[in-house]
């Protein structure tokens, strides 16, 4: 059964490639997606991207994925250190999500180094730069069972 993976990126990752590039680098958003539809292509899963400047919006769209897929994942920007609606959504939906950072927040300013949603998602990505949204994929098919196990 294909697996569904809703790819949702929060405030200001529109900006990607243009924004901060010593922090964040120099793919845009769609290059970052175009990337991960790639990752994908071997396994048995669809991958459908999002992103919002909106908390209200990112809320809506975790609500309709408990309708179509079977996994998420998340960078909610500056909305991590800041959303307890967002958390409450991840956990409202039951579904898998793997949070995702491409800065490492832990070694930037103390309002980074705490986040809301992490205790609410499987597991946290941060500090890889882009490839951390693959790193995230592979994080996720793997708790999804998509990925094959490795032979020893
Ligand atoms: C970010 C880290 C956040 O602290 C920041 O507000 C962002 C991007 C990251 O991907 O490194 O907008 O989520």
């Amino acid at each position: 059964m294909t697996k569904k993976i809703l790819l949702l990126n929060g405030p200001n990752l529109n900006l990607l490639g243009t924004r901060e590039p010593d922090v964040y680098g120099s793919l845009t958003l769609s290059d970052i997606v175009a990337l991960a539809q790639a990752h994908i292509r071997p396994y048995s899963a669809e991958l459908r991207a999002e992103q919002s400047n909106h908390e209200g919006t990112l809320i809506d769209l975790l609500h309709m994925a408990r309708i179509w897929a079977d996994g998420v994942v998340f960078n909610p920007g500056a909305y991590t250190h800041t959303s307890i609606a967002l958390r409450d959504a991840i956990s409202a939906i039951n579904l898998p999500v793997v949070e995702i950072h491409l800065s490492n927040i832990h070694a930037r300013e103390s309002f980074r180094h705490t986040s809301l949603i992490a205790p609410v998602c499987v597991g946290q990505i941060s500090g890889f730069g882009w490839r951390g949204y693959l790193l995230a994929l592979d994080a996720l098919l793997g708790h999804l069972g998509v990925l094959p196990a490795p032979q020893l």
